[in-house]
């Protein structure tokens, strides 16, 4: 069915409605990647087996994240007239008796993690109360599913479907007001006043730059050129950071209508999107919407009846971080090299063939039609003076919820890693954030609890200590930049004491230097080089001379490298240098691990005053370096168990798994 005009629209959002809200019950599970990974694929069978032995009338759909990947799989049950339940980590096991539950009509809530009393489509504006008499608790041991911390502080405006819909069917995005902004877009807007709209709402790019893409917009726009490509880029390799996979495997629709917008506004015929062939399940998931798109009549000729015509392509990239940059991006789509070229030449001019292109990230397409049906003035009511609106994070690490956030621009770094990632894992402290991706600043918490930064590199590398606590500054582009460290894409990775800046440093440098293109020296030989410097460091065989030496590496690295990736990729070891010199200097000179992470400079022992003989450490032990031993005389052992002998380890047998001392329930396996 090709939709014409608002009546097909509406015809369309009323069966989506019937779907999104059937006369039955209705187990959704989320199967987006992290979904599929805890376990969802047999949770799906399962409920699909049980429902079927049992003949209970259910329907059983997919959804996409919720955010909360660590509990996953999550599996929220709908049923007519009543809150829907919203059930964490499901097995086949917890999925059977609950669909026996449901059969019975009475749903236990033993693995609830809370339910949903009224549900809103931002962009339709509908506010569906769920519930008898105005959505009362049925179940009253089960809490508001947004009141509870991990979503209390969230706003989603580009995550605004994901979780709600099922991503394959494009009737589910219509019924929540997906599309109908591109319909009033195309029949009553003129192209410059869809690029003046998203100047006035300040949205700027999300793909890490923030750039403001009503700018860029213009430019390409007024830009002379046989074809205008939009391109959504789609590559997102920084290590830690699933943002625009989850969206794309959640709810493409949303990204798609705001490329469609985009397309409109640029004057631009072509569309393609880049995206890693890493993420298979957001590719077919594109593939499927892009398909019911021609199928509506919202891609191809004439859309909506009208006169412009635009389509898109989805182009699949080999995985190379590099090719996130937005020149070998281009590159590469056209089927050379991806190596980035010099930046003066500007894409919106001379992209992809050499043409006119307008790239932006997943998540900025996607908060387009948001801007464009609710108002720029809409837009601009939320977030700080200079970041308008929402940002998605991945908020990983040591945390103790992991998972997918959307939170209002300007909210503090504190509130996001306590009130809703609930702060670090029990008797730990925070020692760093680290935002901006593998080459972004380190926000450091050091000893004394006092808060240092450090400048993303971009050129010139400065840094500076913060008078208070840097946990409570406002994430928005210009606060974060100011306090040294980036927005980036969206990884936001915790770190506590148990994490050697010394490592981590390594970590992210060896993952630049992989990454490489090699088409610059500085970045190809300076990085590698870095590297085998801190290798050594992190081996014991680190020198005198070996910080100074990083320091002048890394500056003339970032001095000289082409792109972005190399001008800014010593940045991690020279933050850490800068405030966490001690660490090196362990390394270097005492030959020691602070963290107890580098392996070569730690051992294991066993304190015979704590040890009970109990022989869990005997059995944790791949290489049979653990050996029981009568207490030497003279030796206390008040703990040992009657009838039992000590344990102690060989140091030559020891390969340092530590799966010793993570048995160890006595704190007897130390690490020295
Ligand atoms: C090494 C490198 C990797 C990048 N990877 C990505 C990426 O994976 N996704 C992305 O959207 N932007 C990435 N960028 C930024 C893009 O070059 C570009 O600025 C962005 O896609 C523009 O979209 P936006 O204005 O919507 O943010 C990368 C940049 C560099 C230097
Ligand atoms: S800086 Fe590195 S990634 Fe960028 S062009 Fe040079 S070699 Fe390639
Ligand atoms: S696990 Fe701990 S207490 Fe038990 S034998 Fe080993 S060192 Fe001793
Ligand atoms: S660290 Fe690993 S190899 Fe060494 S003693 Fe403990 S369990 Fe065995």
């Amino acid at each position: 069915m090709k939709l014409k005009g608002l009546a097909d629209l509406d015809e369309v959002k009323r069966e989506g409605l019937r779907l999104l809200y059937p006369d039955r019950v209705k187990i959704i599970v989320g199967t987006a990647t992290c979904g599929m990974a805890a376990g969802a694929g047999k949770v799906v069978e399962t409920f699909r087996r049980v429902i079927d032995e049992l003949k209970l009338e259910a329907i059983v759909e997919e959804t996409g994240c919720i955010g909360m990947c660590q509990k996953e799989p999550i599996v929220t049950v709908y049923r007519p007239g009543q809150t829907k339940l919203v059930y964490h980590s499901m097995t086949p096991k917890k999925a059977e008796e609950l669909a026996r539950q449901l059969a019975e009509g009475n749903p236990g809530t033993q693995n609830a993690l809370g339910q949903i009393f009224r549900e809103k489509a931002l962009l339709s504006g509908e506010e569906r109360v769920l519930g008898k008499n105005g959505g009362s608790a049925p179940l009253s041991e089960a809490p508001d599913l947004d009141e509870i911390p991990f979503y209390r502080k969230q706003l989603k405006i580009a995550l605004r479907n994901c979780g709600y819909i099922d991503p394959n069917d494009i009737r589910h995005s219509i019924a929540r007001g997906g599309y109908y902004t591109l319909y009033k877009v195309l029949t009553e807007w003129k192209p410059d006043a869809v690029v003046e709209e998203i100047t006035k709402s300040g949205l700027r790019g999300r793909g890490g730059g923030g750039f403001p893409t009503g700018r860029k917009w213009r430019s390409c726009r007024d830009a002379k050129g046989q074809h205008h490509y939009i391109i959504c880029n789609a590559d997102e390799g920084d290590p830690g950071a699933f943002m625009d996979r989850s969206l794309l495997e959640g709810d493409p629709h949303s990204m798609l209508e705001g490329m469609i917008i985009g397309a409109f506004g640029i004057g631009g015929d072509e569309g393609y999107i880049y995206v890693r062939n890493e993420y298979p399940q957001a590719i077919r998931k594109l593939t499927r919407a892009l398909e019911q798109c021609h199928e509506y009549g919202l891609l191809g000729d004439n859309i909506f009846g009208t006169e412009f015509s635009f389509d898109i392509t989805i182009n699949r990239g080999g995985g190379a971080f590099v090719c996130g940059e937005s020149t070998a991006l281009m590159a590469s789509l056209e089927g050379q090299v991806g190596e980035p070229r010099a930046k003066y030449i500007h894409t919106v001019e001379h992209g992809l063939r050499d043409q006119p292109s307008c790239l932006n990230n997943v998540e900025t397409w996607a908060n387009v039609p948001a801007v464009m049906g609710k108002g720029a003035d809409w837009f601009t009511s939320i977030g700080t003076g200079g970041s308008k609106g929402t940002k998605v994070f991945s908020l990983v690490g040591t945390i103790r919820t992991t998972g997918l956030i959307e939170v209002p621009m300007g909210i503090s770094i504190r509130e996001v890693l306590e009130d809703i990632g609930g702060g670090v894992r029990e008797g730990h402290r925070f020692k760093a954030v680290q935002t901006g991706g593998p080459s972004g600043g380190t926000i450091l918490v050091d000893e004394r609890g006092a808060t240092v930064r450090t400048e993303p590199a971009t050129g010139a590398y400065t840094v500076g200590i913060m008078p208070e606590s840097l946990l409570d500054l406002p994430i928005d582009f210009d606060s974060l930049t100011e306090a040294g460290s980036m927005m980036g894409s969206g990884g936001l990775i915790v770190m506590d004491e148990t994490s050697c800046m010394v490592d981590v440093a390594r970590y992210f440098l060896r993952f630049l230097a992989e990454e490489s293109c090699g088409k610059c020296l500085p970045c190809r030989e300076g990085l590698r080089q870095m590297v085998n410097i801190l290798d050594r460091i992190c081996e014991g065989k680190g020198e005198h001379g070996d910080i100074e030496l990083l320091e002048e590496l890394g500056n003339v690295v970032m001095d000289t490298s082409l792109c972005a990736l190399g001008g800014t990729a010593a940045n991690p070891p020279l933050s850490t240098i800068r405030y966490f010199r001690d660490e090196y200097e362990a390394h270097i000179y005492d030959k020691n691990c602070p963290a107890g992470v580098c392996k070569a400079l730690i051992a294991y022992g066993v304190n015979a005053e704590a040890c009970t003989g109990c022989g869990l450490c005997l059995k944790a032990c791949p290489t049979d370096a653990v050996f029981t031993r009568k207490p030497k005389a003279g030796e206390s052992t008040p703990k040992l168990r009657e009838g039992r002998d000590l344990h102690d380890i060989s140091q030559d047998k020891c390969i340092k798994c530590g799966a010793c001392f993570e048995a160890c329930t006595f704190d007897a396996v130390v690490k020295e």
